[in-house]
Parts: structure tokens; sequence; C-alpha cells
């Protein structure tokens, strides 16, 4: 039995091999990378697989009984990368595909949501057995701006009042492992979120309270959230990402309470607490 992952390199991927190392033996473990020295240090076997190289992907995926895609960062290539996966898991007779897609993805107004729509499809298309974990929004992508909101003085956005499902990237590892190592998860699709949704002002309030400074929620307009965000460096085009996917959760588009995660996971997701504790500057 081996089960490969893609972006094993990544943030959520290294997770994912860490805790499947805890749960099958190292042996039966495939990292999917595009740069193997990269991947020196995970401690599994480490196989090229750019998403742009169909040969590399084909040569990858020989032998793989289980594939854990996890979806690429390169906003707007996603889908024809994604695509050159499947086709070469389909060619190699790879035996399940695993794909971590984007919550409520059928329905997401989320930019973000289009290429996993596509990608869904295709993985239904090829007719391999599949499961889609369809994550949520990570905790991370907020409380990785508490050293900024910190410095600042105040925490700033556009997502307004809206709650906020989030859990960790650590969260949604061991949901994937749960999925690619248990059995009854063919066919299904999960709507993965964290227990509790939380506003940016409860985040705030939050890290005011760990810190002992007060650091308010500013709440600005989308385009001036998206300017500063540029102003920090950031791409024009995912500063106005950025802004535009808190825009979405002001009216509730990062929003669950169906607890698909934590019953996957069998505990309950990681509280924000626990997250800002994680991130506030040591
Ligand atoms: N739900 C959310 O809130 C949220 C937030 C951010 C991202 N995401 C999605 O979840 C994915 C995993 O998150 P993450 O935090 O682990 O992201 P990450 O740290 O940016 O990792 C992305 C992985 O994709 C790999 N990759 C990119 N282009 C590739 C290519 N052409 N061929 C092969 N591999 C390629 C990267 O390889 P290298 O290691 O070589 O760079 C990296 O390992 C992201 O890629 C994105 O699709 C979701």
């Amino acid at each position: 039995m081996t089960i490969a992952v893609t972006g094993a390199t990544g943030q959520l991927g290294r997770l994912v091999i860490a805790r499947l190392k805890e749960t099958v033996p190292a042996s039966g473990i495939v990292a999917l990378v595009r740069s193997p020295a990269k991947a020196a240090d995970l401690g599994v076997e480490a196989r090229e697989a750019d998403y742009g190289n169909p040969d590399a992907l084909a040569r990858a995926l020989s032998g793989v009984d289980t594939l854990l895609l996890i979806s690429s960062n390169e906003i707007g290539q996603r889908a024809a990368q994604h695509r050159n996966v499947v086709n070469a898991a389909k060619a190699a007779g790879v035996g399940r595909i695993v794909y971590t897609s984007l919550l409520h993805a059928d329905r997401s107004p989320l930019s973000l949501a289009e290429e996993h729509r596509v990608t869904e499809e295709d993985i239904t298309a090829s007719g391999i057995p599949f499961t889609i974990l369809r994550n949520g929004w990570y905790t991370e992508n907020h409380t990785g701006s508490v050293g900024a909101a910190l410095a600042g003085g105040a925490f700033i956005g556009s997502a307004g009042d809206g709650r906020i499902s989030s859990a960790t990237r650590a969260d949604y590892a061991d949901a994937a492992v749960a999925v690619l190592t248990g059995s009854g998860h063919e066919g299904k699709t999960y709507e993965l979120a964290g227990d509790e949704a939380v506003t940016l002002a409860d985040l705030a309030a939050e890290i005011s309270r760990q810190s002992g400074k007060d650091i308010p929620y500013r709440n600005l307009p989308e385009a001036d959230y998206a300017a500063i965000l540029a102003g920090f460096g950031l791409p024009e085009a995912f500063a106005k990402g950025i802004a535009s996917w808190d825009a979405d959760a002001s009216k509730g588009a990062l929003f669950d309470d169906g607890r698909q995660l934590s019953a996957l996971i069998g505990r309950p997701t990681t509280p924000l607490s626990a997250a800002v504790a994680a991130a506030l500057p040591r």
C-alpha cells in the first residue's frame, strides 16, 4: 500500500507527511515534490513531480495506490496543473485520489473557487475513486498578521462582522491522514471547517487579551485594504485577492457549522486562543 502526497514540501504537505509517518510505515509513503533537494528532511522517498511536467508525473505516480493531491499555490494555473496530475494518475492506475478543495466549492463566491470546481469535475470524470476535502480557511491566514497588528496598533481587514469557521493547517492535515488511512471515504465530499466561528474583532480581542496591548479591529473598505496590502509589498493581484476574500467572508462565505472536520479527526478543532498563542512573537 503506497500513499503519495503532492506539495509535500509545502506547509500543509509537511504536516501531512509527519502525521502519516505516525500512522503508517514510512516505506509506504512517497513525497511528490518539484524540488527533491527540499525534501531531504522529510524522511520518506521523494520523487520529482512538477505539475507542469506530465512525463515526470507519470514516472512519479508509478505504483501509487492512494494519492493526496494538495492543490497548487499557483493561482490561475491550478486547473491545468491539477488536470495533468489527474491524467497521470489515471494512466498510472492510481486507486484513489484525495483532493484538497475549498469550503463549499460548488457555491462559494470566492474567486479561488472556480479552479477547484474544475478540478473536482476532472476528478469525478476520471472514474478514479475519490474523496474531496473541501478545506475551509486556514486560521493562519489571519494569525499570520498578528505581528503586523501588534506593530501597527490595530488588526486591519475587510471581513466586517462575518463569522469565519477557520481551522489550523494541522487540523486539515489530520483530516487528510484520517481519510488517506481510513476506510469508507470513497465518493464522499467533506465540508471541513473549524468548530468555532469568529469575527476579526474576536481575533483582535484575543490578541489584545494575550498580548496585554489594546489591539482594536479596524474594518476597511475592500479597495483601501487592498491598497494597504500592496503598500506592504504584496503583488497587486494577490493584495486585491486577499481583500476580496475578506469581503466575501463579511457575507458569510467562510462560515460553516457542520462540524465535519472535528468528526473526521475525532477531536475538537484547534481553538482560536491556541492559534493566537502560537502566532504571538516570542
Ligand atoms: N484554505 C486556505 O485557507 C488556504 C490558504 C492558502 C493556500 N491554500 C491552498 O492549500 C494548498 C496547500 O497550502 P500550503 O499552506 O501548504 O501552501 P504552500 O506552503 O504554499 O505549499 C504549496 C505547495 O505546492 C507546491 N507547488 C506549487 N507549484 C507546483 C508545481 N508547479 N509543481 C509541483 N508542486 C508545486 C509547492 O512546492 P514547493 O514546496 O516546491 O514550493 C508547495 O509544496 C495551497 O497550495 C493552496 O492551494 C488554502
